[in-house]
């Protein structure tokens, strides 16, 4: 396993942006960061050697790639940038050596949660500061209807042991809150467990555990009924090892995206990014902000849809972005907030309690970074509104609190704002899009370390 590919968590790395002339070129960005933790766990639990080209080279799914090999699995990557897993079919995980470490992925150690909690294993699952804050209970309560037992800290937190049901139980059960996490914990128990598991999300969210289960040959089937979708898993079959090519990270074309229609004189295309329709709330959202934005060479990869995004500046305007669509764009939202900062009028986010227990309390953090910029704006429990259009802001230093997104959309923020944007520590960005700073700066991005400008 490459290690060094792991930065030193300890190591706080300030950074700042200032105002760009304009951003242009054509860049890919890395492959999709749910797709990756998935293509190594199902790879794991295959019969089978299963090759993921395009895989997410950066600490989280390093994490989940080091977590199925302690669980037996083979995961080796080869020079030409491919990695290779070889499974040990369902229900064959073992006890690793020691506790495992998920570092700041509330993806890898929920779906890995799942994923064991079906087998006879005993293990200790832990994170990083920021992921020992967030909450495990949503997994806990239907993990523990299956019969896995669970030994959390405080009110269900990591560390947590888990001990894996030697004699399942398939549920069914309905979301309690909009997570794509969950439903793919509840899934992956599913494939060990006998007969039908089901889910009942009264609200899509990302459906790639669906797909790739479906592509690795497990029994599954997805209907609709009273607006609610129902995803049924039959357990105790065997999942083929197959080929993943894992289609550009469409959160992370986003930074990209609003840095050319906020900075003048920008013309950038990301290249090859997914348009999976669970995940292009952002995309809508701009385009109703009057972004100039065009999706050309629509095809499908890899069973996802993938297009080429061209982004060019634009005057934006403020919109009303409905709870609805909260889960196609759950974690565009600190970049969005950055949108709005730079549209005319008001720009009012509903139905973003979810923000509050990501790798920050992310309302919490996005308005602190506004306020530290001057931006104009209003927040309650659940919701924000931001009044943008000021040619004033910037010259904030922000606080990141371990967030890879918070630290990405304000050094967006520093761009095209009058004077720079800090944040504290850029170091966390190696969790989901280690040359960030790199591909923007290729793009004529403005970005480096505060002391270099004097
Ligand atoms: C993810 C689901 C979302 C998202 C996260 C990735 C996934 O989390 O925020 O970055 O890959 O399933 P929730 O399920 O908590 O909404």
């Amino acid at each position: 396993m490459p290690h060094d590919m792991m930065a030193d968590p300890a190591a706080r790395h300030p950074l700042a942006s200032r105002k760009s002339a304009g951003l242009t070129g054509r860049i890919a960005v890395p492959g999709d960061k749910s797709i990756s933790h998935r293509s190594l766990m199902l790879g794991a639990t295959a019969i089978g050697e299963t090759v993921i080209t395009g895989l997410l080279e950066a600490q989280d799914i390093i994490h989940s790639a080091q977590a199925m090999a302690a669980f037996g699995a083979h995961v080796e990557r080869h020079r030409d940038g491919t990695w290779h897993v070889t499974g040990i079919g369902t229900g064959g995980y073992q006890d690793p050596v020691g506790p495992v470490d998920f570092g700041n992925s509330g993806t890898g150690v929920r779906l890995a949660a799942g994923l064991i909690a079906t087998t006879p294993v005993a293990v200790t699952l832990t994170g990083d500061q920021s992921l020992q804050k967030r909450p495990m209970g949503r997994i806990i309560a239907p993990l523990e209807q299956m019969g896995a037992r669970f030994e959390a800290t405080g009110d269900g937190r990591l560390p947590m042991k888990v001990t894996g049901a030697g004699d399942a139980v398939p549920i069914s059960y309905r979301l309690p809150v909009a997570s794509a996490q969950v439903k793919s914990a509840v899934l992956l128990a599913g494939l060990n467990a006998p007969g039908i598991t089901e889910v009942i999300e009264p609200v899509a969210t990302r459906d790639h555990t669906e797909r790739m289960l479906e592509a690795f040959g497990a029994s599954l089937r997805v209907s609709e009924r009273d607006g609610a979708r129902r995803i049924a898993i039959e357990g105790h079959k065997e999942l083929t090892a197959t080929d993943i090519q894992v289609p550009g990270d469409p959160s992370s074309a986003a930074f990209a995206i609003v840095a050319a229609l906020i900075t003048d004189g920008s013309d950038v295309t990301v290249r090859d990014v997914m348009l999976n329709p669970t995940r292009t709330g952002l995309i809508d959202t701009l385009l109703e902000m009057g972004a100039d934005i065009e999706i050309a060479n629509r095809r499908v990869s890899g069973g996802e849809e993938i297009g080429d995004i061209t982004a060019r500046t634009s005057a934006l305007k403020g919109v009303t972005v409905p709870a609805e669509r909260a889960a196609s764009m759950i974690d565009e939202y600190p970049v969005l907030s950055v949108a709005a900062a730079f549209a005319s009028g008001r720009t009012r986010m509903e139905g973003l309690n979810e923000l509050r227990v990501k790798e920050s309390d992310r309302l919490a953090a996005i308005a602190a970074g506004l306020a530290a910029n001057g931006v104009d704006h209003k927040t309650g429990p659940d919701w924000l509104e931001v009044t943008g259009g000021a040619n004033t802001i910037g010259g904030g230093e922000v606080v990141t609190h371990m967030d890879h997104r918070i630290a990405m959309s304000f050094l967006v923020m520093g761009l095209a704002a009058h004077e720079p944007v800090a944040v504290d520590d850029a170091s966390m960005i190696a969790t989901s899009f280690p040359d960030f700073a790199g591909l923007m700066r290729g793009l004529g991005a403005d970005i480096a370390e505060q002391d270099s400008w004097r």
